[in-house]
């Protein structure tokens, strides 16, 4: 075995998710290093044990990491995933953290994981799923308005249409079917899923798999709409907080055992044992019955930033714990830990670019940082660091977080620190965490 004074950390993506897991991670005693590919500014300019590798193509990264002796490689980005990064690594003999490609069919195919929840009795909403337009649009007039409509395929977020007039509906069969506006093919023709439109409230349930046991992440809840008061199309995220107030003890029991539990099982039962980070959104009723609006197999971005705020257990430890083999009766495993997580609560709110989601403006200089302190923390999505000077270069740029007693005073915090952003052309909701100032008494995490 490794001795643990030397354990170097490959953590792939660049993203504010990316920033925040290789900053937990630095923070291990047992971390010597984290290196980030191809990582961000804040990776960057975060020099205590962290380090960008500019590598992104993946047979190249594999060689590196082999060549560099990493201990383990923890995936952020589903892309990778998809195309089969943890197989790539696993037959190199690397220690990596992810669902292999087959097991990340549950967020790369919609229409895999919807045939998936009802092979496995996972509840979600009543769907079909359709090659053929006509019979697509007939199955539109059948369930009638609101409806939604899903291209199959990784679509970065804009493959969901939620239709609130049957005129909308199909228009979106046509463009995903007809037009094939998101180039996703399945045997050569696009694929849509079309689904039962859900009421409720959404929440991010987030959970660490070894193939057989799992490990709940503190809940957290994100706003997925461009501007204040749910308005504008809808982006990567625009803002998050932990924990998400919806998820009582109630729902937090049942979130386990109708849907994370089942999932683990059913992944197994099917050949695919399920590794690595296990999202489902969640739809919660007001009788707290809930359904599974869909599948990431990745951390979700930016829920990412105040769950590892809040993590006071060592991240190291988790995911080495989650790849460890049985077989090593040394071996700490997934089900003897036990995480602990600040009882306060955690905000981020997003600052975007000029013109995100359509046409984000980059290149832009970000002349002034709040400073990072145990309650503020900026974590770095679409930044990079040219010359010593900080410059934007992507759509969502900061997540800037901050923990405190209250979700009001986090809120309060998080956009204090907000106003000290120098960003020409930014763009934030004025109105991240509304949702969790009610306050609940039971809340799980
Ligand atoms: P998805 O990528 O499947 O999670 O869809 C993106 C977003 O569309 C979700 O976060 C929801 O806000 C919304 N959505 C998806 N499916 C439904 C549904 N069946 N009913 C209501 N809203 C939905
Ligand atoms: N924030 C939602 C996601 O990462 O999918």
């Amino acid at each position: 075995t490794q001795a643990h004074t030397t354990m170097k950390i490959l953590v792939i993506g660049s993203g504010g998710r990316e920033h925040a897991l290789a900053w937990k991670l630095a923070q291990s005693e047992r971390v010597t290093q984290v290196y980030v590919a191809p990582g961000n500014g804040g990776t960057a300019l975060d020099e205590e044990r962290l380090e960008n590798l500019p590598i992104t193509d993946l047979p190249t990264l594999c060689q590196w990491a082999q060549d560099n002796a990493i201990a383990l490689t923890v995936v952020g980005p589903e892309a990778p995933l998809a195309a089969g990064v943890v197989d790539m690594f696993r037959a190199a003999g690397l220690r990596i953290f992810g669902p292999t490609q087959a097991a990340a069919q549950l967020e790369s195919s919609k229409a895999f994981s919807k045939a998936f929840m009802q092979r496995h009795g996972i509840p979600t909403a009543a769907f079909d799923t359709f090659t053929d337009a006509a019979a697509a649009h007939a199955y539109v007039e059948q369930l009638g308005a609101p409806i939604v409509i899903k291209a199959d395929g990784l679509a970065a977020g804009k493959g969901v249409v939620v239709a609130t007039t049957l005129q909308e509906a199909h228009a979106a069969v046509a463009d995903m079917l007809e037009a094939n506006t998101f180039g996703v093919k399945h045997n050569g023709q696009a694929r849509v899923v079309i689904e039962e439109f859900l009421q409720g409230e959404e929440a991010s349930f987030m959970a660490v798999c070894n193939g057989q046991d799992v490990v709940a992440l503190a809940t957290s809840q994100d706003h997925k709409r461009l501007l204040t008061g749910d308005l504008g199309p809808n982006t990567g995220g625009m803002g998050a907080y932990s924990p998400a107030p919806v998820v009582t003890a109630e729902v937090h029991a049942r979130a386990m055992r109708e849907v994370i539990l089942p999932t683990l099982k059913g992944m197994e039962k099917d050949g695919t044992p399920y590794t690595g980070f296990l999202y489902a959104g969640l739809m919660v009723d007001n009788q707290g019955q809930i359904k599974t609006l869909e599948f990431n197999c990745r951390m979700g971005d930016p829920e990412t930033q105040p769950i590892m705020m809040r993590l006071k257990s060592d991240l190291f430890d988790l995911l080495w714990a989650a790849t460890d083999t049985p077989a090593n009766p040394n071996a700490k495993l997934l089900q003897d830990i036990d995480l602990q997580w600040d009882r306060r609560v955690a905000l981020g709110v997003v600052v975007a670019a000029h013109g995100y989601p359509a046409n984000p403006r980059t290149g832009e200089p970000i002349t002034e940082l709040p400073a990072n302190s145990e309650e503020v923390k900026v974590f770095h999505a679409g930044t990079k660091l040219l010359d010593g000077t900080l410059q934007s270069s992507g759509g969502r740029v900061l997540c800037v977080t901050a923990l405190a007693e209250s979700a009001k005073q986090a809120q309060a915090q998080a956009y204090e620190a907000v106003n000290q952003v120098k960003l020409a052309g930014m763009q934030y909701r004025s109105d991240i965490g509304y949702r969790a100032l009610i306050p609940t008494l039971n809340t799980t995490d």
